[in-house]
């Protein structure tokens, strides 16, 4: 987001109420109604989720609702459910077995839909491979897969016999990879022979055998075709998934696991202040519940709804929003293979005509970069299906909702501005479409049984509009239950500032409505298209390569991705900064680290402004970055004179 973007956003008073229509049949139908849940849900929160849970299938019900364990939060300890019984079995059993469950478009435009009945079969299926692998309760399964249904196949398999998913965004490098999957100790791999990107064929197995060339834990790797392009086997450790599902004795029905409610669902790795990526675990009873429950009222599920969330299955959006939360909801969830604007401007716009899509879910990438394609493409199209759109991943600017409003929505679909985090698991400040009054670029009111709050460095609490650190003051059902492997970094990330509260990570502020403005992440994580870029493991990749020195990384603003990577990069003696060494410094950072992480300009310097201590100023960086004539305070430097000499050197 630009600074004109955050000054419109802070004049930004424009209010849109629901319409009377999309109310009347709502969950939640007015702001009123909205309060009294939320009132009672914070009053007693306990009681809250407790009731919502009763919804679910359990086969063993919870004894203790909430228990704080030296500040590791446990929800329905005793309770014993599964969740690939929750998404599938209990629709089937109800007699839903019929519907409609997952949609799939390929990136050529193939289509293959599955009903309830036929996802069941297929996850079984897959959960006797795995389990005929030797896989079992607790043990780690990599997932680096393409959009395709085995993707969501594969995790709901792994869930059923309690085997721990972690999927790995399948933009990620092959050494991104090997991190992931030697953290996790993982020991069965899940990928395909390759992917489609915008045409493209990128090889995905390749990045497998680099990842786990020395690698102890990995036993099994099961491919999926999908390209056709050559892929090497090795014999007794790699298995193509066809051949395995297609086995004799391979049968389509497998009991799911009795879970305990606080084993181990998923580890998703995510970007923090160090270089190191965390794994963000979530477990069984509450991510299941919250997910629930959430996608239910945020995403006013109906019965006959087609929903779309155009994420990544890489990303928690795609976990908890086009797999988890719309399944146990017995919604139809729709996933796309492909990319918004191949082979067309209007391939999104065509998915939501052909398919009839009534709920809608992206990121404001998405939306301003469609929006700067022109107005033509999506008028060609029939939208008339939607009925509610939403947003998430970073705010929106006003601009953007506008057009998404009038252009899409046609100004009668709400739009919902969800912020939430890998961490949070779900939905945690969001408008309910049916109740709350919008207001661009404001993910306005909390969730029922959620209690965010600003405070100041102090502790204290910050007043409307003053702004502050982002906090919640209750413990959730879908948060993090820990740091996978590293307990102590739980603690301190999201507990060691403000104590017994977590900390999101996020400066925000609220306005005199209590509506919740989210201006951006204050640890060092960059926000690139939404996704989550930690400065640190930029910077660590930047010194890797051969010619350079010293790096350091800023954010600067960007129309489309909203922030883009600004790096400083001092270069070994000897060598010079032409146009190919900044070529090869970013083909290196997105070989190592993928393409998401590619700066988007290189200022070479051979100084970097340090403290007298040698730290180096970011700050100061960033405001050189982004052009602003005063960088403030430079007294605590040890050569206040390279400032100017930097700003000389901008890129532009
Ligand atoms: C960070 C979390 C939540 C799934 C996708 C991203 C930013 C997210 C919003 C929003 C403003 C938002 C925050 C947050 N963010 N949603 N609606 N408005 N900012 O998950 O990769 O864990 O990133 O995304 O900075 O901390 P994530």
């Amino acid at each position: 987001m630009s600074d004109d973007s955050i000054t419109s956003i802070l004049k930004e008073d424009r209010v849109f109420n629901p319409t009377a229509e999309f109310s009347s049949d709502a969950h939640v139908k007015s702001l009123k109604e909205y309060k009294k849940i939320y009132k009672k849900s914070i009053e007693h929160p306990e009681k809250f989720w407790a009731e919502k849970a009763k919804q679910l299938h359990w086969f063993k019900k919870w004894h203790t609702i909430l228990r704080n364990d030296h500040g590791f939060f446990k929800w329905f300890e005793g309770g014993e459910l599964n969740i690939s019984y929750n998404c599938l079995d209990r629709h089937v059993n109800a007699g839903k077995g019929n519907k409609l469950a997952l949609i799939w478009e390929a990136e050529d435009g193939e289509v293959k839909r599955y009903t309830y009945s036929e996802l069941l079969a297929e996850v079984c299926k897959f959960s006797n491979v795995l389990k005929g692998h030797g896989l079992k309760r607790g043990d780690r399964v990599c997932i680096y897969m393409p959009m395709v249904p085995e993707l969501a196949i594969a995790m709901l398999a792994c869930a059923r016999i309690g085997a721990i998913h972690s999927i790995v965004f399948g933009g990620f490098s092959s050494d991104s990879l090997k991190d992931r999957i030697d953290d996790c100790e993982a020991k069965l791999v899940i990928t395909a022979d390759g992917t489609f990107r915008a045409g493209k064929i990128i090889p995905l197995k390749v990045n497998v055998d680099l990842a786990i060339k020395k690698n102890k834990s990995v036993e099994k790797v099961v491919v999926v075709k999908r390209c056709k392009n050559k892929v090497t086997m090795k014999k007794k450790r790699d298995l193509w998934w066809h051949d395995e599902i297609s086995k004799d004795n391979i049968e389509d029905t497998c009991p799911a696991e009795s879970m305990h409610s606080e084993d181990s669902l998923f580890i998703l790795y995510t970007s923090g202040t160090t270089g190191k990526p965390k794994g963000v675990l979530h477990t069984q009873a509450g991510y299941l519940l919250y997910v629930y429950q959430t996608f239910k009222w945020v995403f006013d599920a109906k019965d006959n709804d087609v929903y779309w969330c155009t994420a990544d299955i890489g990303w928690i959006t795609g976990h908890s929003y086009i797999v988890y939360g719309p399944l146990a909801n017995s919604s139809t969830t729709l996933m796309f293979e492909g990319v918004p604007t191949y082979p067309s401007p209007d391939r999104f716009w065509k998915i939501v005509e052909k398919h009839k899509v009534s709920v809608f879910y992206t990121a404001p990438t998405a939306v301003r970069a469609l929006m700067r394609l022109g107005d033509e493409w999506p008028k060609k199209c029939n939208l008339k299906s939607l009925r509610l759109l939403g947003t998430v991943g970073e705010p929106i600017n006003p601009e953007a909702w506008i057009w998404y409003h009038k252009i899409i929505g046609k100004e009668k679909c709400p739009i919902v501005d969800t912020w939430w985090q890998t961490e949070t698991g779900g939905i945690m400040i969001t408008p309910l479409p049916g109740a709350t009054p919008t207001k661009p670029g404001s993910a306005t009111l909390p969730f029922p049984g959620i209690v965010p709050a600003i405070l100041k460095e102090d502790g204290s609490e910050a007043k409307a509009n003053e702004g502050g650190n982002l906090v919640i003051k209750k413990p959730w059902p879908g948060m993090l239950r820990t740091v996978w492997g590293d307990p102590q970094r739980y603690k301190e990330t999201y507990f060691g500032k403000y104590e017994h509260i977590y900390l999101a990570g996020d400066s925000a502020r609220y306005d005199r409505d209590g509506y919740f403005w989210v201006m951006g992440r204050n640890d060092d994580v960059i926000k690139v298209s939404g996704h989550r870029i930690g400065t640190a493991e930029v910077e660590s990749h930047l010194v890797s390569y051969k010619d350079v020195a010293e790096a350091a990384v800023v954010p600067i603003p960007h129309k489309i991705k909203g922030w883009s990577i600004y790096a400083f990069v001092t270069l070994k003696k000897g060598t010079k900064g032409t146009e190919k060494t900044r070529k090869n410094i970013v083909a290196h950072v997105a070989k190592e680290m993928g393409h998401i992480a590619k700066p988007e300009r290189i200022q070479f310097t051979d100084f970097l402004p340090k403290t007298r201590s040698g730290k180096i100023m970011r700050r100061i960086l960033k405001a050189i970055a982004e052009g602003k004539k005063d960088v403030g305070n430079t007294t605590t430097l040890a050569d206040p004179s390279v400032v100017p000499r930097l700003i000389k050197g901008r890129i532009k």
